[in-house]
């Protein structure tokens, strides 16, 4: 492989965001095509980026022997099928959340990664946040002693994304009924992602089983109300019923942990960056509720107080800023001003410098297709639960027959 490696952005929105990243290692990368189906879109990258090369077609971009990898930032139903003809075709692929929505899917792209070779990973950019990777450098070694217990949500009032302005659902609607996970988790890996890691699933540990419940759907017929009228079929809570407003699942581990997720992209209120958790058997760690808060943490012998028997003194939560100085992880104390300066809270600027390296032979995709596929698989699998009342369903083994501990 030669650098700079040649990439194309195929959805042109959210692929978009990637510029200040990509201007950042641009003697490894460049971005030398777009492909999306908005033509207006389309003029709008060819007016700001001048010479960038412009296809409506996706085969356009598999035929084209000058592409070396694609970024996939399409509608998420279309991220599995896409990825396995780019490996197919002898492309690596950076694909965007969440890598596939069926189960056939998620063994389809395991099979294409095992037979072409190529790099696969998926731009999962929550796990690269700073409290998420100083939290993860504590866990591996070993602050928070046993872990039993993480929980993460997604809570992001997303409404405002289901319409098109002539009223029609764009695919976040007609997607949620299509593939049956409207009354599911529809978009776990921003969650589950960052417990999984911390939690050393596929490395150390592995998911079981999960179940899933969900709520009724309260909140999308009021917004369509104030959008498009109180008359307007979208407007009347019957146009909702395959829809929920929150889904909490539950997941346990091989090694006896229990992982929490939510996922709420409907409800009314303040989006939620981070929602997080985790629980040993020596400290804790929550998230910030809101912008301007500190994330906290309790560890045991360290922070203030404690509930063994000898102690005279409660437990207190420290901000896990106070730990900075000896535990933020290293690639943020190295890198951490230029990730942010790149955006996403720093995750676009660890995501494109991993999948470099990855197609460059320089290390392994840091979220590979394991990682990908049974992070994504939940997905499926909630759909499942919640369409049998809330059994708990098997997680399957994609690494199985691979070495795995
Ligand atoms: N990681 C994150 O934080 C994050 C943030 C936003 C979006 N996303 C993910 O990125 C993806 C895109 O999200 P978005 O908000 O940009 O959606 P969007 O609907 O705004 O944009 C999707 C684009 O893909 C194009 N498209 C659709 N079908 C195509 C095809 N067959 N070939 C080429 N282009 C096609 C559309 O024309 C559109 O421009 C989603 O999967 C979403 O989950 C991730």
């Amino acid at each position: 492989m030669t650098t700079p490696v040649r990439l194309a952005v195929v959805g042109g929105h959210r692929g978009g965001s990637f510029d200040a990243a990509l201007e950042v290692f641009r003697d490894r990368v460049t971005l030398t095509t777009v492909c999306d189906l908005d033509d207006r879109l389309l003029a709008q990258w060819e007016s700001e980026r001048p010479g960038i090369k412009t296809y409506s077609d996706y085969s356009q971009v598999l035929d084209d022997p000058d592409i070396d990898a694609v970024l996939l930032a399409t509608p998420m139903m279309l991220h599995a099928r896409q990825a396995i003809d780019a490996l197919d075709s002898g492309k690596h692929v950076l694909s965007e959340v969440i890598a596939a929505t069926t189960l056939d899917e998620c063994w389809e792209l395991v099979e294409a990664v095992e037979r072409t070779g190529l790099t696969y990973m998926m731009a999962e950019n929550y796990c690269y946040r700073r409290e998420t990777m100083m939290v993860l450098n504590m866990a591996e070694q070993g602050l928070f002693g046993d872990l039993t217990f993480a929980e993460g949500a997604y809570i992001h009032d997303c409404r405002h994304l289901l319409f098109n302005d002539d009223g029609t659902r764009t695919w976040r609607g007609v997607a949620a009924e299509g593939i049956q996970i409207s009354r599911a988790n529809g978009y776990p890996t921003h969650s589950l992602g960052p417990a999984a890691q911390w939690l050393g699933i596929n490395s150390s540990d592995r998911l079981l089983r999960t179940t899933t419940f969900v709520t009724k759907s309260a909140s999308r017929h009021g917004y369509a109300a104030a959008l498009l009228g109180a008359d307007h079929p979208e407007a009347q809570q019957k146009a909702w019923l395959d829809a929920t407003d929150s889904a909490s699942t539950l997941i346990e581990t091989e090694h006896g942990r229990v992982i929490s997720l939510r996922k709420d992209s409907a409800s009314p209120r303040p989006h939620n960056m981070t929602h997080y958790g985790l629980q040993g058997n020596a400290g804790a760690f929550i998230s910030a509720r809101h912008d301007g808060e500190d994330p906290l943490v309790w560890i045991e012998g360290m922070s203030p107080g404690s509930n063994l028997p000898e102690s005279s003194r409660q437990p207190e939560w420290q901000s896990l800023w106070a730990l900075a100085a000896e535990y933020e992880h290293p690639r943020w104390a190295a890198h951490g001003d230029k990730a942010i300066a790149a955006g996403h809270g720093g995750g676009d600027f660890f995501v494109l410098e991993d999948f470099i390296n990855a197609v460059l032979g320089e290390q392994a995709p840091a979220i590979d297709v394991y990682d990908a596929v049974t992070w994504s698989s939940i997905t499926p699998l909630s759909a499942q639960s919640v369409s049998e009342g809330g059994t708990a369903v098997e997680v399957p083994d994609f690494r199985a027959g691979r070495a795995r501990f």
